[in-house]
């Protein structure tokens, strides 16, 4: 199957190679745009390797650090940090046509305000994943679960829906389910609540995501950083679609179904990068601010994840 798209991946993270290397191979061509070349030249050479339950598989996607010489394309799938998105979007103008739809599959929220810095509102995709990716080394990844993916446009435009439901079903037919959106925005809150409920806690105190429910405290603390999250969610008028109880029990059963995760929050502490705390619970916390509701314990979750990368505190790498 040779679907005629062009698909380039912004950020050869551990989700970026993982998407790269089940598109090529399938046989569909995508390739993958690194800032740094000689990364990009590395790569290139070594391939990705992909580790899955079910056998290891190395392909071969085109990767480079020069985006003009990949031209526009139909789709660009950026999946970079969230604090280096304006950076990586300032390379990846040549990317960028007329027809081309941008998505971002990023974690957290707000990515659409530095999307339309280089697309139009009706080119602009969100997208969230379940799927679960742990990068062992450069261009080596875990497939860590096997997940779903929900794409949906920023605003509907025939044109960009046309791209990208070819863009889902390529994703499908390549191994990662993936179904269109009307209204992406409850998508987007529903993992905003995982990630909220998961990543700091992970971050702060070197557990997988599963030994989150085995703590007391922990639990705990994990059921008020969401309850906090779905007050701000249900007074801006997003549509979840969980009661409050239902919502704390959906953030548990995706620490059970991604047991064994080590969340890309405290993967980024631990190779001490910068985190993405400002898009998950300092979002929440801001947001509330300006609503006028009261959001102590993502409050305390934020500044102590920040405090501890500033100083470079590293967690332990669980076993
Ligand atoms: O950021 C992550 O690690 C993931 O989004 C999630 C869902 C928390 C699973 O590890």
């Amino acid at each position: 199957m040779h679907t005629g798209l062009k698909i380039t991946i912004i950020g050869p993270g551990a989700m970026g190679c993982l998407l790269a290397g089940y598109i090529s191979r399938s046989g569909l061509p995508v390739s993958i745009l690194d800032y740094k070349s000689d990364r990009a030249k590395r790569l290139s050479k070594n391939g990705i390797y992909i580790e899955t339950g079910e056998g290891n598989f190395q392909s071969f996607p085109r990767i480079t650090a020069d985006a003009s010489t990949l031209g526009a394309q139909d789709a660009v799938l950026v999946l970079v940090k969230a604090g280096q998105t304006a950076n990586a979007l300032k390379q990846a103008r040549p990317l960028i046509g007329e027809g081309t739809v941008v998505v971002s599959l990023q974690n957290g929220i707000g990515h659409e305000e530095t999307l339309s810095n280089i697309a139009k509102p009706e080119s602009i995709a969100l997208g969230v994943t379940t799927q679960g990716a742990t990068l062992l080394r450069e261009g080596c990844v875990k497939h860590a679960g096997q997940g779903e993916t929900t794409i949906g446009l920023l605003k509907a435009y025939d044109l960009s829906l046309e791209k990208l439901n070819a863009l889902s079903r390529l994703l499908t037919s390549s191994g990662w389910p993936c179904s269109l959106a009307d209204d992406i925005f409850p998508h987007i809150w529903k993992k905003l609540l995982a990630n909220v409920g998961v990543n700091a806690l992970a971050a702060l105190t070197g557990i997988k995501n599963g030994d989150i429910l085995t703590l007391e405290h922990m639990k705990r603390l994990q059921g008020l950083a969401v309850i906090e999250a779905w007050k701000v969610a249900a007074e801006k008028g997003i549509k979840i679609n969980l009661d409050l109880d239902e919502a704390v029990e959906y953030v548990r059963s995706v620490c059970t179904e991604t047991a064994g995760n080590i969340s890309s929050m405290l993967q980024d502490r631990i190779l001490n990068k910068p985190t993405e705390i400002d898009y998950i619970n300092g979002a929440i916390v801001r947001m509330a601010g300006k609503l006028g509701i009261d959001t102590p314990v993502n409050e305390v979750l934020s500044t102590l994840v920040k405090v501890s990368s500033a100083r470079g505190w590293k967690p332990v790498k669980p076993d």
